[in-house]
């Protein structure tokens, strides 16, 4: 069998008989540079929006924080500013996403929530409405019941359609922190020291100030997706990525359950897919 990062399966050392038939199907795309390859993810997102546009009912897109996507959500807008403009409208009044998680104790207009966050990375470039741009109230007084709504009003909308996801340090989806099974839902989770220190910098640099706790989407919502874009950059996340493809599935990494998704596609630049055994 050959797999998508070119080399024969018997030389990969598998440990479990599900990762050849996951690798098999995997759709990998890999970049030199953090910079090509948001361009060709916005390519693909572009292509996805544009036909999402011409059925009667626009699926929900699931959107991910973080460093990584940055530049994704800048070369968007920026792609998308030279549609015509009555698509541009057609496109802003029927958008609607679901955003991963948010952190406990952060109301909306918060500058370190993550709603925040979206707001000045996308909503405030295509104008959309809160409704539109759904994320978890970080600053309900209830959590628990917030986690509860929020998948509910993600399955009253039909599941997610095109799923994006970053990966954390420690193997995390979303906020889904080790160990994560793979039936999780929606919830109110504590998060570890190391995403904590590895988020430090949206909080001045200073991990006590990252809240302790997050609602986020569970696997069990991320793996009802229709189709799931991976987008890993960077030589610091190379190992664990490697860990999530090719090791058998582990709750210790929650990123691992993607191997039993039918459509994964992997976005990577050449540092952060240097320990897979890829074609020289
Ligand atoms: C964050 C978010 C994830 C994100 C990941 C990677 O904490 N909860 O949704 O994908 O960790 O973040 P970064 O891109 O900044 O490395």
């Amino acid at each position: 069998i050959q797999h998508p990062f070119g080399a024969s399966l018997d030389g990969l050392n598998c440990r479990d008989h599900c990762v050849p038939q996951f690798l098999s199907r995997l759709v990998v795309q890999r970049r030199p540079e953090p910079t090509a390859l948001m361009q060709a993810l916005v390519d693909h997102v572009m292509v996805h929006l544009d036909s999402a546009l011409e059925q009667e009912r626009f699926k929900p897109l699931g959107l991910a924080t973080g460093r990584t996507m940055e530049p994704f959500y800048g070369t968007l807008v920026q792609r998308l500013s030279a549609w015509p403009a009555s698509r541009l409208a057609q496109l802003k009044r029927r958008w609607l996403s679901f955003n991963l998680d948010e952190y406990v104790g952060l109301p909306s207009a918060d500058e370190h929530s993550f709603a925040s966050y979206m707001h000045a990375q996308l909503g405030r470039h295509l104008e959309l409405a809160p409704p539109q741009l759904c994320l978890p109230d970080g600053g309900a007084d209830d959590p628990a019941e917030e986690a509860r709504r929020y998948a509910a009003a993600v399955q009253e909308a039909g599941g997610i359609g095109l799923q994006l996801l970053g990966l954390g340090g420690n193997g995390h989806v979303g906020f889904n922190e080790p160990p994560s099974p793979a039936g999780c839902g929606c919830r109110v989770v504590t998060l570890q020291r190391a995403t904590r220190i590895q988020n430090a910098g949206a909080f001045g640099g200073d991990p006590d100030q990252v809240p302790e706790r997050a609602i986020t989407l569970g696997l069990d919502e991320i793996l009802a997706a229709d189709e799931i874009h991976l987008i890993v950059t960077g030589a610091a996340k190379a190992e664990i990525l490697r860990t999530a493809l090719l090791d058998p599935c582990s709750a210790e990494v929650p990123a691992s359950w993607l191997q039993q998704h039918p459509r994964v596609h992997l976005w990577v630049d050449d540092a952060a897919s240097a320990h897979l055994p890829l074609l020289s």
